[in-house]
């Protein structure tokens, strides 16, 4: 798609560029409050400064060719002192007041209720994983599921390099910097699914370092975090032997199995994710299989082996493994 921007010119590029602003990532659709409050400071900012580049447009063709009167009045003290002086310190002003109470009035407040998940950016992946009643952690990867109506605070950390949490419905963009915490409190107001994206340059798949965002009504996501703290509920034993003898679990955590890596996205429930490979491919056997083949094209210099060395009946069966673990 963004290729396509690039090559088609002028009005068609610019539809399409405007294309892609709507849809599970876009900055002009709101899901939450803050997103709400940084969409309003986006549309007052936009508007106003092409409001005003509209007036020195037009005082500019004055001076160009107004009648003499006009750019005498134009250029009288009286012109210039209340258009170059008092009009930007009142609007500035204004804006930088404004722009105060926005950020003050930031996040919604952590409720006795409150979810914690701590997330944790990878080169080029997401850690989730849940803090249960009991403090017990829960792992899970590159999707979140929030319930709607509770205060969701998300810890957010990064062990590698710097990277940036962004979900553009909920919230603005939040650093993930090694060695320090960082936290982001969201506020779900309906049940829906959105689109988030690493938005800090940390190295070559940064682009491909997305992650879903799952808003579920409370008693839906009750049931989800049990049955995601659940072990995997293995049905094809083959393929479960394939998946441990060719190694996948030195890096890999299956829950209920030998598997327990943790260089590489926990895969317990993989299986009931939306996608895999951090947002890349629409989860189903045939993407397993696809990316068990050729996943260094599909998402160059992620740090998986390449494992072309791999029989194509292991992949197979890995693959079909993989797809069981719902
Ligand atoms: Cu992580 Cu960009």
């Amino acid at each position: 798609m963004r290729a396509g921007v690039i090559r088609a010119g002028g009005l068609s590029g610019l539809l399409l560029l405007l294309a892609g602003c709507a849809g599970e990532q876009s900055i002009f659709s709101s899901a939450g409050e803050e997103a709400e409050r940084t969409l309003l400071l986006t549309w007052i900012l936009s508007i106003g400064s092409l409001v005003i580049f509209l007036i020195v447009l037009a005082a500019l063709a004055l001076a160009l060719w107004g009648r003499a009167e006009h750019r005498r009045w134009l250029s009288s003290q009286n012109t210039v002192v209340r258009g170059g002086i008092i009009f930007p310190v009142v609007v500035l002003s204004a804006l930088l007041i404004y722009g105060f109470a926005a950020l003050n009035s930031g996040s919604p407040a952590p409720g006795e209720d409150a979810v914690r998940i701590r997330v944790d950016g990878l080169q080029w992946w997401w850690r989730v994983t849940y803090l249960d009643a009991n403090g017990e952690p829960i792992e899970t990867a590159n999707e979140i599921h929030i319930p709607v109506g509770r205060t969701v605070e998300l810890e957010l950390r990064a062990t590698d390099v710097i990277h940036s949490f962004w979900v553009p419905a909920y919230a603005g963009k939040v650093d993930m910097i090694p060695g320090r915490d960082n936290s982001l409190t969201l506020l779900a107001r309906e049940p829906g699914v959105t689109r988030g994206q690493c938005a800090e340059y940390c190295g070559g798949a940064h682009a491909l370092m997305a992650f879903g965002v799952v808003a579920m009504e409370p008693d839906a996501f009750d049931a989800w975090l049990a049955a995601e703290a659940e072990p995997a509920n293995i049905t094809d034993e083959a393929g479960a032997e394939a998946f441990l003898r060719t190694g996948c679990g030195a890096c890999h955590t299956v829950r209920g199995t030998p598997a327990r890596g943790t260089a590489g996205p926990d895969l317990t429930h993989v299986a009931s994710r939306l996608t895999i490979g951090a947002g890349i491919l629409p989860t189903s056997r045939d993407a397993f299989l696809d990316w068990l083949k050729r996943h260094k094209q599909i998402k160059p210099e992620n740090h998986m082996p390449a494992f072309d060395t791999l029989a194509e009946n292991d992949r197979e069966a890995i693959a079909g493994f993989l797809a069981g673990l719902e």
